[in-house]
Order: structure tokens, then C-alpha cells, then sequence
């Protein structure tokens, strides 16, 4: 396990939108190397960087064309080698975000592979043995190509029909057409993968975020045969890169960290409830308080116990696929969203714009295969110059638009307020790097949070020689919440008013949350 994931703390940076550096409209490499100091004076120690490759960006880049080269429109190749550089002088890390599952359909593979003529890569794509025969019988690919060459089959396609499934094998193949996860065909795909992260872990990354890590072998129902294959990437790392990091988009850290992942996240899909926190009518953190934590925090505590000290459980704060906070929180309510985020086991993941509570903003007509995603990856606002100090480029030439609203959050306002969202998470996050207990390696104990009595949420952290006591009331009345065997302690942070212990009982005010060392 890479010593350096114990106390990071990630941001996440959509190339697109985080700062425009040659005011053609869209972000780039030099625009995110000179917010750098932005980012670690937060308190963030890492970066993930979504796609920066070569790409038709049909899929804002998760359709790659060339996975060894920079996308010209971010940069070159020596930009990113300077935003390593610029980045490790900081002290900080960065990964880049690993597309193992599909490519473009203009990738060199695939063009090679949809020829007739057998060839290197006939295989390294899903493709059944006749056009007549589709690929419906496969898991986790969403459609199949065909009468696109005179090659006589179909290939699946992962995502979108411009991503063609690259073929990791099955875990029991039935058909002709259809290989192993350990054949030579199989391996093949594997070992070309693994060449592109040595490629950019050669050049000075730290690791990857991993898409769709849990979908590469098919029909593998229990996921074993993915577990495997990803045993065999950790193995590489632990040879030739042992300090290189891996988080994987699974959703499943009981499968994930057993694959060898050093990190899983908690998403919008999968079995984990996340979204009940944030993201629907009534979610937890509202002060209406009708949410529900129960399902999250059953899921949580049993996984976790499953995976024990294997790796850890990340829960975001939200990403480009997904609606973000703000739409459904305001600003006190996304205060203890991120009391709660920041003081969680697992290493967090900050979405840029984030920590300002930019919003979410519906309706927008769908840029690069954003659909209803474009919303949550409108360019970061910096300043009340124009185009919020995103881009020098006139308005209608920004990649998305920005968020109209005259009163949108900027990074100038936030950092003026001493009351503001931002400087609340800068505070959260110094606790975090202050006290042990708080950090990504603590373990957690809830006191509270079962049904149907859900507010408030009080949970324990501890290290091997501190605790504390974490308490947060989204609610807009007064909660109470038993504490066994702990009546006091030493306040260590306080969001909006402090809880008192009454006996054995914690009294916690509106709106509020707090921290004791016990
Ligand atoms: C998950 C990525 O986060 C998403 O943005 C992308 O569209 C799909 N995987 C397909 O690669």
C-alpha cells in the first residue's frame, strides 16, 4: 500500500473546465498548473485528472484514440511532464484516469481489428463470429457495431456505440467466438493495457482512476474472474511501481480491494445507498430531515468490516457524472455534507468547484456525450472578471457555458467570507490532517443513525492511542442521540452552535455538528 494514500486527500480536475490558459474556450495543462497553489492551499494533497488524451470526444474523452498522447487542445506531452513536475515540487501527487474497457472507434486497434485479413488485433474487441449474430447475451456492454467493415461479425460496444469493448475474455466462455479470460487472446489486451500505464507511471504519474474497472471480464457474474485479472495488474504495480496508487470505478469494495485496488469509490450506482446522503428528493442532509442514513450506514459498516484494512472506501463528493451537491443542498446543509465527507475512514475526493458549492445547472443542451451530465461541468468560477476568470475567450466560444446566475460563487467571494463553504472545508480539512483518529486509516464506530430514528448521525473515530466523537444534526430541531460510557471531552471544532452532553446523552443543536477528543 503506497504510504502517501494514508493522508491524501484527492481533487478532482475535469480538463475542460478548470482554467482556460490560451483563451480558446476550453481548460488546459498550463491553466491547471497555474492553480496549483489553489488546490494545496485548500489542503488537497492529490489530483485525479479526468481524460487528457487523444480523442474524438464523443465521450468527453473517455473514447480514446491514442492513449499514449496528450490531447492537442489540453497541451503536449511536456506539459504534462511539467505539470508532474509542477505538482511533485508541491509536495502533492496526480493520476490520470485509466480507460481499460473500450476505445474510440477511431483508434488504431479497432481500425486494424474491423479489417477481414486475421491480424494482431482481430481480437483485442469483443466481435461475434457473423454480423447476423448480436452480443446480447453479453454482460455489461450496452449494444454491438456491425456492417461497418467487411469483417464478417459484430463487436460490442461498452458505453456509448462509439466504444467499442476491448476483450479481457470471459470467465466461462459458451460460443466459438468467445475466450477465456486466460487465453493468449485475453492476456494479450492485458498486457497492452499494462504498457500504457508504464508508459505514463515512467513519465512521473502517480497511479489511475480506474473506468468501469468492475465490467472488463464478461459474463462473470461474481466477479471473480475481474478480481483475478485485477490481482494480476497489482501485481505488476507492486514489481515495477510500488509507490503507484489505484482506485478503481466499482462500487463494490468487498470485489474491488480484493482485486487489489488500493482504494474503491461509493457511487450513484451500485449497492452502497450514497445517493440516499445527497442525491435524491429528500436526501440525508437536508434540514427538512426526512432522509434516511440507515441503508448507507448498514451497507457501510458491513463492508467495511469485510474489507478491513485491504484498502480503502472512498466517498466523493460527487464527479462529472453526477448531479452535483449543490443541486440538492444548500449552503449551510453542504457545510456538514462535508463535515461528514472529511471526517469519514477512506480517502476523500473533492469534484472541482465543489468546496465553492458551485451548482448544477439543468437543462443544458449536451456537450461531448454530456447529456443530463453537461450540467455538473460548467467551468470553474475563479473570479467576478469575465467568464468568472475561467477563459479570456469571448462567451460563446466557452466549451459549456457558465453558470449565468450574477450571484454564482466564485473563489474570490469564498475566500473573502470567513463564513463561507470553502473556508469551512479548509478548516475541515487542517483537523483532518491534525488528528489521527480523523485520518483515512481511522476506524468508525456509529452510535446513531439506525431507523427509523436517523438524526442525528454521531459516530466514533479512532486511531490506535485517540477518539473522537463526531456529531452532526442536519435537521432544523434539536436531536439527542445516547452515548454509552462517553459524558464529555475537549471541543476540537464546532459548524454553527455546539452540542452538550446531558448525562450520557448528546443534545445537538440545529443545523450544527462538532468534534470532541475523548
Ligand atoms: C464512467 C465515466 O466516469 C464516464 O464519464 C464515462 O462516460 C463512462 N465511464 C464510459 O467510459
Amino acid at each position: 500500500m503506497p504510504a502517501w494514500l494514508d493522508t491524501a486527500i484527492f481533487y478532482e480536475i475535469y480538463p475542460q473546465s478548470f482554467q482556460d490558459s490560451n483563451a480558446d474556450g476550453i481548460g488546459d495543462l498550463p491553466g491547471i498548473i497555474s492553480r496549483l497553489d489553489y488546490i494545496r492551499e485548500l489542503g488537497c494533497t492529490a489530483i485525479w485528472l479526468n481524460p487528457c488524451f487523444d480523442s474524438p470526444f464523443a465521450d468527453a474523452g473517455y473514447d480514446i484514440r491514442d492513449y499514449c498522447r496528450v490531447a492537442s487542445r489540453y497541451g503536449t506531452n511536456e506539459d504534462i511532464k511539467a505539470l508532474f513536475d509542477e505538482v511533485h515540487q508541491r509536495g502533492m501527487r496526480i493520476i490520470l484516469d485509466l480507460v481499460p474497457g473500450h476505445t474510440s472507434i477511431e483508434h488504431p486497434w479497432f481500425r486494424e481489428s474491423q479489417k477481414p485479413e486475421k491480424n494482431e488485433y482481430s481480437h483485442r474487441y469483443i466481435w461475434t463470429d457473423s454480423i447476423w449474430t448480436g452480443t446480447e447475451d453479453i454482460s455489461s456492454v450496452s449494444g454491438w457495431l456491425r456492417g461497418i467493415s467487411a469483417r464478417n461479425g459484430s463487436c460490442a460496444v461498452n458505453f456509448f456505440s462509439t466504444q467499442p469493448a476491448l476483450n479481457y475474455g470471459f470467465a466461462k466462455p459458451t460460443k466459438t467466438w468467445q475466450f477465456s479470460y486466460r487465453s493468449p487472446e485475453a492476456i494479450a489486451t492485458r498486457e497492452a493495457m499494462k504498457d500504457v500505464m508504464r508508459f505514463w507511471l515512467k513519465m512521473g504519474c502517480d497511479g489511475f482512476r480506474v473506468d468501469m474497472a468492475g465490467s472488463l471480464v464478461k459474463n462473470d457474474p461474481d466477479g471473480e474472474a475481474t478480481i483475478e485479472l485485477w490481482q494480476d495488474f497489482r501485481k505488476f504495480l507492486d514489481t515495477e511501481f510500488s509507490d503507484a496508487a489505484i482506485i478503481s470505478e466499482w462500487g463494490e469494495p468487498d470485489k474491488s480491494l480484493r482485486g487489489g485496488f488500493h482504494m474503491d469509490f461509493l457511487l450513484h450506482f451500485g449497492p452502497s445507498h450514497y445517493n440516499d446522503l445527497f442525491r435524491c428528493d429528500e436526501p440525508y442532509f437536508s434540514h427538512r430531515s426526512k432522509g434516511d442514513a440507515s441503508a448507507f450506514i448498514a451497507y457501510y459498516t458491513q463492508v467495511s468490516a469485510s474489507v478491513g484494512s485491504e484498502g480503502f472506501i472512498c466517498i466523493p463528493s460527487g464527479n462529472h457524472d453526477m448531479p452535483r451537491l449543490a443541486k440538492n443542498l444548500n449552503d449551510e446543509e453542504l457545510k456538514l455534507a462535508f463535515v461528514f465527507l472529511l471526517s469519514m475512514p477512506g480517502v476523500p475526493f473533492i469534484y472541482y468547484g465543489d468546496e465553492i458549492g458551485m451548482r448544477y445547472l439543468d437543462g443544458l443542451v449536451s456537450v461531448e456525450g454530456g447529456y443530463n451530465r453537461t450540467g455538473a461541468r460548467t467551468p470553474m468560477q475563479w473570479n467576478s472578471h469575465d467568464n468568472a476568470g475561467f477563459s479570456d475567450a469571448s462567451p460563446d466560444a466557452l466549451y459549456i457555458m457558465q453558470d449565468p446566475d450574477p450571484e454564482r460563487p466564485t473563489v474570490e467571494k469564498s475566500l473573502a467570507r470567513s463564513d463561507s463553504l470553502y473556508n469551512e472545508i479548509r478548516k475541515l480539512i487542517h483537523i483532518r490532517h491534525t488528528y489521527t483518529p480523523l485520518r483515512n486509516n481511522g476506524t468508525v464506530t456509529f452510535f446513531s443513525g439506525n431507523a427509523p430514528h436517523t438524526y442525528p448521525l454521531v459516530y466514533l473515530r479512532a486511531s490506535s492511542d485517540k477518539r473522537i466523537l463526531v456529531a452532526i444534526n442536519p435537521s432544523a430541531r434539536t436531536t439527542r442521540c445516547a452515548i454509552p460510557e462517553i459524558a464529555g471531552g475537549k471541543l476540537l471544532y464546532v459548524c454553527n452552535k455546539p452540542a452538550s452532553f446531558s448525562g450520557n446523552n448528546l443534545v445537538i443543536p440545529p443545523s450544527s455538528a462538532c468534534f470532541w477528543e475523548i
